[in-house]
């Protein structure tokens, strides 16, 4: 019932030439691919990778989004710069931000209501860190930042919404979270989702996992019941990577 997403999270990876030069090489792999492709890239590349996708498969997103329509937010990109180019899907709240950049549950809150107003897919992620997670915390976690994240968002905004579940320690690491505890963490996601915005949105509703996820792992990830998809980063780099966790079915 719900369409599986796979998306890369190219990072601050890929000069607009090599970017050209991977997407070459991806689109005849995910031709025939079933899930649907989203390749999310620097804002130096959005051009070059929008001209790249032409006629293919591969939908295009941004790594992040600026809350305000415009004005002086030195270094940020709006969501109108982003329209124009032709970019449909924004990762909003990825670990990196709110580790490096002081992103917080409000900033991803403001962020995710301009991309819902300037019709922009965002890709919210969320997630708890080592520590939490040895603290036992992780639920309390979770709920705080899909609480506060998605303050005062309508019922109807959820279907343009993908949710990434991404535990932090899984980020880059090699390790994963196993399948069985992924998805049983998702869903207490998805039940959080149902006790604020009902069981309709919560059983459209598409959440991702990432971290570490590679050939290797996802199908086994995939198989399971509440996993949508997965926000690829290092896999991501690599064509054949990526299309081969595009194409985890033939597996
Ligand atoms: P990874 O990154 O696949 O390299 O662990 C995932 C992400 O940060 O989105």
């Amino acid at each position: 019932m719900r369409k599986p997403i796979i998306a890369g999270n190219w990072k601050m990876n890929k000069t607009a030439a090599e970017a050209k030069a991977l997407i070459e090489e991806l689109k005849p792999l995910v031709a025939k691919s079933k899930p649907e492709v989203v390749v999310c890239v620097p804002y130096t590349d959005l051009w070059a990778v929008k001209e790249a996708i032409e006629g293919s498969k591969i939908h295009l997103g941004a790594e992040n989004v600026a809350w305000a329509d415009s004005g002086a937010f030195t270094g940020e990109i709006s969501a109108d710069m982003l329209k124009e180019i032709g970019v449909e899907y924004v990762i909003i709240g990825h670990s990196e931000r709110r580790q490096y950049f002081g992103e917080t549950d409000e900033s991803v809150n403001a962020r995710l209501k301009q991309a819902l107003k300037k019709e922009l897919k965002p890709i919210v992620c969320v997630g708890e860190t080592l520590t939490e997670r040895e603290k036992n915390r992780t639920k309390r976690v979770l709920k705080k930042q899909v609480l506060e994240g998605f303050k005062d968002i309508a019922a109807e905004d959820f279907a343009n919404i993908v949710i990434a579940y991404e535990p932090v320690w899984a980020i880059g690491t090699g390790k994963t979270a196993t399948a069985e505890d992924a998805n049983k963490t998702i869903g207490y996601i998805r039940s959080l989702v149902r006790k604020t915005w009902g069981a309709e949105v919560a059983k459209a509703l598409r959440i991702q996992y990432g971290g570490s996820m590679k050939p290797a792992n996802a199908k086994e990830l995939m198989a399971e019941r509440n996993i949508d998809g997965g926000l690829i980063g290092g896999a991501a780099l690599k064509a054949n990577d990526f299309a081969a966790i595009v194409n985890y079915k033939n597996a």
